[in-house]
């Protein structure tokens, strides 16, 4: 027999009202990242049973494919395969224990498509969207709010999970919400993509940015070009020689993963500049005919395509034909960034070209070229962006800016009428150093995770209408100093961070909320496997940090833990702390010059930087 509940009523009496989140008294606030729009919670929760199934009320297959990822994860939880079942009321009940997923293939919008509801009654988990985008963002959701957080392997069978009773109603802030990572300088499998695209789906981004194509590696499979990955995806010699390419059979797996989790894969093949790569494997594209070398350093390189060939041209639309047919993506990246004009300027076929079109500066001539690439693209339905130079010389008609010298680029190109795309270097840049550290590579810069919380991705100068046009924000993971075993330390935990900068209502961020709900997170990340970054202990001397400092008689040290959680260990003989080594308590007490050394330590055995600091005695 089917046991019948009522439709549940979640009665929202006696709640206290937080910015965004109404609570019952004795009932926590879940610990959601990104933070949703409105949020109400009760001092109950639903307890998943044996007998529980995930109910949809469509046959729409992309609503069951979603049904079928929220059972995969909740047999994770509890050991449990949760049936999948379809089932259509005139009353709108269901039996009690269910998680049910309505809604499903009705509106399209842009913003309509990704909101979602989700009621959670001691009987119901009832997750309800127009579209089932919007049912897989609130099944993040569900990830999230499951308890306890899983934290190794899966789960033994039965084990018990429950959802705290919560009524959610949420939908993102900004409909572009994406994470750049550069496959060129440091080449990722296709398991590490997989795997980022998970985790930027956990944290409802839908864009990821995939640059591929650089100075030191070429790395997408391009059929009438073979020599692009045969010779531009390896640099280096003998026991020094790297590098990797992705096939088109895998990135057409990598495409239907990022598809079967709502995550658009925005392709980055790199002109005019950023190409020697290319250029090593097709020398007769470069003004001066070369030969080069897949680039072995850093850096910004003066060979670039040669904009007078025609070649060029032809050749471009040969290889974006095939990433048009590789990528469903209405948007094709194409670079534009940091391209010297010196060949330019010293090329006879360039300068012919600057005559005949009657361009008065090679910005002009840059201009060209980005313009008939869009041409290109748009005769192929897609849509071009390029980074804010592509604004200097005069902007392609249709081209979406992505702004990363700042925000100037954001304002010229909205206040012009261009969709915008915003991650400036202040911000967004993942690769730059989380803190000020010796071990951390400071040379690009350094933002810390409060500089990305306060990230504003609509520069306030802007009139409404063209705000309208700043379509959201990516965080940009490059990766010189950053192989595949770095990036998680680089993008965490900052990018729980920007996903709430690019979710959540503006009125509902909060630092100190923030914060404490990314303690709770870390767990949820743990389980995830992730390597994020843990700060370094450091010393307080007289309440002020310090890094050194000249005494006399004797110093009392404190050590002070940023990140509020784990063990600090100290030595005091200039070697590298571990966990035998001194277990911080108190002040320590100095009586002699002494260089302490400090590192946090966490339960599952992860550890910060080691923090070092010298104490001069003087007397
Ligand atoms: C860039 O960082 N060169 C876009
Ligand atoms: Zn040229």
């Amino acid at each position: 027999m089917v046991m019948r509940t009522v439709r549940p009523v979640v009665l929202l009496a006696c709640l206290v009202q937080t910015s965004m989140a109404a609570a019952e008294p004795g009932a926590a606030v879940p610990a959601l990242i990104p933070r949703p729009a409105q949020m109400s919670v009760q001092a109950v929760c639903f307890e998943l049973k044996p007998t529980s199934e995930v109910i949809v009320g469509t046959a729409d297959a992309e609503v069951r494919a979603v049904a079928g990822y929220l059972a995969d994860h909740l047999r994770t939880l509890t050991g449990n395969a949760l049936p999948v079942t379809e089932r259509a009321t005139s009353d709108g009940l269901f039996p009690a224990g269910s998680l049910v997923l309505l809604g499903g293939p009705g509106d399209r919008q842009a913003a309509g498509e990704e909101a979602y509801t989700l009621r959670i009654t001691p009987t119901e988990v009832r997750l309800e969207a127009a579209h089932a985008r919007g049912l897989f963002l609130g099944v993040q959701t569900l990830r999230q709010l499951a308890q306890p957080v899983l934290t190794t392997g899966p789960a033994p069978a039965g084990a018990a999970c429950t959802f705290p009773c919560v009524e959610i109603s949420d939908v993102p802030r900004y409909r572009w919400r994406g994470m750049l990572l550069d496959c060129g300088r440091h080449f990722m499998s296709k398991e590490f993509i997989k795997r980022y695209i998970d985790l930027l789906a956990y944290h409802k981004l839908n864009v990821l940015h995939w640059h591929l194509t650089e100075d030191q590696g070429w790395r997408v499979q391009i059929k009438k070009y073979p020599k692009l990955t045969e010779v531009g995806a390896w640099r280096g010699q003998g026991e020094q020689r790297y590098g990797g390419f992705y096939t088109q059979d895998d990135v057409r797996e990598i495409v239907a993963y990022a598809r079967s989790r709502y995550v658009t894969i925005v392709p980055e093949i790199e002109m005019p500049g950023h190409c020697q790569a290319a250029l090593a494997a097709y020398p007769e594209l470069s003004c001066t005919g070369g030969p080069f070398e897949v680039s072995t350093q850093w850096g910004v390189r003066e060979d670039v395509y040669c904009a007078g060939n025609e070649r060029t041209f032809e050749f471009l639309e040969d290889v974006l034909s095939e990433v048009i047919a590789l990528f469903p993506s209405e948007y094709v990246h194409i670079g534009g960034d940091e391209c010297p004009k010196a060949r330019w300027q010293a090329c006879p076929k360039c300068q012919a070209r600057m005559r005949a079109e009657g361009l008065r500066d090679e910005n002009e001539l840059q201009s060209y070229f980005v313009r008939r690439i869009e041409r290109f693209l748009n005769s192929h339905g897609r849509r071009l962006i390029g980074w804010d130079e592509i604004l200097e010389g005069g902007v392609a008609p249709d081209a979406t800016v992505q702004s990363w010298r700042g925000l100037k680029g954001a304002v010229a190109a909205a206040g012009a009428n261009h969709d915008v795309i915003c991650s400036p270097t202040t911000h967004c840049y993942l690769d730059y150093a989380q803190a000020k550290h010796p071990e951390e590579p400071t040379q690009m810069g350094y933002v810390p995770l409060e500089t990305v919380y306060s990230f504003e991705p609509t520069p306030p100068e802007l009139s409404a209408e063209a705000a309208r046009h700043i379509l959201g924000a990516e965080g940009n993971m490059w990766t010189e100093h950053a192989p595949e075993a770095r990036v998680d330390w680089q993008v965490f935990p900052r990018l729980c961070a920007l996903a709430e900068v690019m979710w959540s209502p503006r009125e509902a961020r909060d630092w100190g909320d923030f914060q404490a709900r990314l303690r709770v997170h870390y767990a949820r990340l743990d389980a995830l496997g992730v390597n994020y970054y843990v700060p370094a202990p450091r010393f307080v001397r007289d309440g002020q940090v310090v890094t050194q400092g000249v005494f006399s008689g004797a110093l009392a040290v404190s050590l002070d833990n940023p990140f509020g959680a784990g063990e600090l260990f100290y030595t005091v003989d200039g070697s590298e702390p571990t966990a035998a080594s001194l277990r911080y308590q108190a002040p320590v007490e100095l009586k002699e010059t002494t260089v302490l050394k400090a590192r946090t330590l966490l339960p599952n055995g992860r550890t910060s930087c080691s923090a070092e600091a010298r104490f001069e005695r003087s007397d």
